[in-house]
């Protein structure tokens, strides 16, 4: 029997809505074709960003969105994206495909996409080619609100009031593309350029250092001893790999690369855990925040695409790795109190693919749209006694769970079946709390490849959940094999 006891009067952490945010890097078909089509194209557009895709990302709230990289990021000049479109420079993308870089979406068009969403920017700043003097101005050319050089630049631009600008990294992946540094020397980086990335009138930065890639606890160590309270957040980068090829394909895998890739997805618990550890050494009051700024799987690209723009689609493993995920970054959000899922649309693990004027939303968007019921919920204690799910000799718990209190004080319980052959029994006990009524939604299919396509672009989507009730006051639920559920229970 698998059994979940909720405290539903007890929980004092908030999840932030941060967690659930997304990330959009100039890569491949991200931004151009993606989120940017320009104001003269036949696909319905707002000054050039396309209605589709903000309508999609409006619906599953994008608390905040992350741009322009990624490794782009330490190569991108920021005054190459603003001024007269026609007058911008061409470049090249070195890192992504060496494809021409028009600057067609720079600074302005970026604000413009955050306002038509609704949501907060976070710009990624240029350490790794660029100057503290670039940065500076960057920050004052989007944030100042008395008249400067940059203030009066962007006023000609077109632009006379100031922008919030709530986040902003200070370079990307330093550790690799972003300038192959050692711990030590980026941390005396951050703390020069960091100096200059200014508070102006009310705008606060919260200001993000380039943290570890996995599980690279040595850089958490010297970043929280030779930074320390300089830096607001601590960036962490984990990807979930596919196997190595033929198993590495978004869609044809067998039930060894599912039980491998949600192994793998699982490792992110124990990544914040031990990267927290270190934190609460140097920093027990918890004021640093680690920021997941990247994660998701990562597979081949699909066959005849460009190898560098990274384009896979997305299956119902896909969910479970962004449930199993979420949860994990729920239930640590007294330290992870920002996250962001690479990449926003045809990139990695996106919520939205395009094709021409064609647009669906993944079934890892579903999942962001399920769970947006945790968004600055109150965390609630959990407890998780689950049996094993196991393939080939290897086991790993085949449940996943989280459960928040909103303001309105319902309880919302997410919960995921990673086991792709038994539906899971649950008894669910809510102490503190009279249960009456328990109502949901499901996230499941047949297969475990199954995915939307620009035919079927609806063929995996949440349904009602009827396999809850409650008997003598306690909740049954009975999970699918290979679902995710989320429940209100009143
Ligand atoms: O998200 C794709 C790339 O992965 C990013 O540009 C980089 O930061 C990471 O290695």
């Amino acid at each position: 029997m698998n059994r979940i006891t909720i405290d539903a009067d007890l929980g004092k952490e908030t999840i932030s809505r941060h967690i659930y945010g997304h990330f959009a890097e100039h890569l491949g078909r991200c931004i151009y074709g993606g989120i940017w089509v320009g104001e003269d194209s036949p696909i319905p557009n707002t000054r050039g960003i396309r209605n589709d895709i903000v309508e999609a990302l409006r619906a599953i709230r994008i608390p905040n969105l992350r741009w322009p990289g990624g490794c782009f990021a330490d190569e991108y000049h920021w005054m190459d994206g603003i001024g007269p479109k026609d007058q911008r420079p061409s470049t090249v993308n070195t890192h992504w495909g060496g494809v021409v870089e028009n600057n067609r979406f720079g600074t302005h068009e970026f604000m413009d996409l955050c306002e038509q969403l609704g949501c907060d920017p976070y710009i990624c700043g240029n350490v790794g080619s660029g100057t503290v003097r670039e940065m500076q101005q960057w920050v004052e050319y989007v944030t100042c609100d008395v008249p400067t050089p940059m203030s009066r630049l962007r006023a000609r631009n077109g632009r006379e009031a100031p922008w919030p600008l709530p986040f902003f990294g200070v370079g990307n992946e330093n550790w690799g593309c972003g300038g192959h540094m050692r711990p030590e020397y980026y941390a005396d980086l951050f703390r020069r350029y960091a100096t200059y990335v200014r508070n102006f009138g009310r705008n606060k930065v919260f200001k993000i250092a380039c943290g570890p890639n996995d599980a690279n606890y040595a850089w958490t160590e010297v970043l929280m001893r030779e930074v320390g309270k300089q830096m607001n957040g601590l960036a962490l980068h984990y990807y979930t790999w596919g196997k190595k090829a033929p198993q590495s394909s978004a869609t044809e895998f067998d039930e060894a690369s599912w039980f491998d890739v949600l192994q793998k997805a699982l490792k992110m618990d124990e990544l914040v855990s031990r990267h927290a550890t270190i934190m609460d050494r140097f920093d027990p009051e918890k004021k640093i925040a680690l920021v997941v700024d990247e994660w998701g799987t990562w597979y081949d690209v699909e066959p005849g695409t460009n190898p560098r723009f990274l384009y896979q689609q997305n299956t119902l493993r896909d969910a479970l790795v962004a449930s199993t995920t979420l949860d994990v970054f729920n239930r640590r959000c007294d330290r992870v109190k920002m996250a962001n899922i690479a990449q926003t649309v045809n990139v990695l693990q996106a919520m939205v693919l395009t094709q021409n004027e064609k647009m669906l939303v993944t079934p890892s968007y579903r999942v962001f749209e399920m769970y947006r019921v945790h968004h600055d919920a109150t965390l609630l204690p959990l407890d998780l006694e689950c049996a094993p799910y196991g393939h080939a000799g290897a086991s790993i718990p085949s449940l996943s769970a989280s459960a928040s209190r909103d303001a309105e004080g319902k309880v919302h319980l997410t919960v995921s079946n990673l086991d792709p052959n038994r539906t899971a029994e649950i008894e669910c006990h809510v102490r503190g709390a009279e249960v009456r009524d328990v109502s949901g939604r499901v996230l499941t299919a047949d297969a475990m490849n199954a995915r939307n396509t620009f035919d079927a672009p609806d063929a995996v989507r949440p349904a009602p959940f009827d396999g809850a009730r409650i008997e003598k006051g306690t909740l049954r639920v009975e999970l699918p094999a290979k679902s995710i559920a989320v429940l209100e229970i009143a």
